[in-house]
């Protein structure tokens, strides 16, 4: 079975930084041969304010099958006025009541200007994925004083920061092998089993 990895940047803003340290993380992710990973870019997507109806309701079923799917989630958010972007809650938001995001291991990347990273944000994206029954990793990446770690293009100046990053994305990889794809193995043995007898 392959390990679907979904990540989900949480700043629109044209040549925003949260996809440049993403796509640091993104890189990692293409390592592994047996990971199938799915980029999404909210922009795209015109997400409806909660209760009210799509505009584009196929690609929104595709959004929250594309995440149901998945065997973990990379959640991206650059940090504003001390929490996470509204993009980033309005795709969380997006998706279920119970979340499609439950039980699914999520790894942490925040993206700030200030000095202090994205503490507050990371904070609360972890409160949050913990409400809706996700798991989200320990290991949280927050990136601070962004302007100054990536230059205009886009190139990471910082060589610990960049490893940093790519762990945010290896991290996650190796949980799911060492703990969802080892029950899944569980599972399949002892279904086997019962088929047997
Ligand atoms: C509406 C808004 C609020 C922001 N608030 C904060 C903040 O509270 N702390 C901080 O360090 N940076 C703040 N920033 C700066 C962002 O962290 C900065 O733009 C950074 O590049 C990440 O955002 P980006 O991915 O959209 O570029 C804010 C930016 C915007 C647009």
């Amino acid at each position: 079975m392959a390990i679907k990895i979904v990540t989900i940047c949480g700043s629109v803003r044209p040549g925003n930084y949260t996809a440049m340290a993403l796509n640091i993380a993104l890189d990692e992710l293409a390592k592994f041969p047996d990971v199938e990973v799915t980029p999404i870019y909210l922009e795209k997507l015109d997400l409806p304010l909660p209760g009210l109806a799509a505009q584009n309701p196929d690609a929104i079923e595709e959004f929250q099958r594309t995440v149901k799917e998945a065997t973990g989630v990379l959640l991206a958010s650059p940090e504003y006025h001390g929490g996470i972007s509204s993009p980033m809650k309005l795709a969380i938001d997006n998706l279920g009541f119970p979340s499609m995001l439950a039980d699914k291991p999520i790894s942490l990347l925040g993206v700030a200007a200030g000095v202090i990273g994205a503490i507050k944000s990371t904070e609360q994206l972890r409160a949050i994925c913990s409400h809706v029954g996700a798991i989200p990793l320990p290991m949280v990446v927050s990136v601070a004083k962004v302007h100054q770690v990536f230059d205009a293009d886009g190139h990471c100046q910082d060589a610990d920061m960049e490893n940093l990053i790519r762990r945010s994305a290896s991290n996650l990889v190796g949980y799911i092998k060492d703990t969802v794809c080892a029950k899944i193995s569980l599972e399949e043995v002892l279904r086997e089993q019962g088929e047997r007898h």
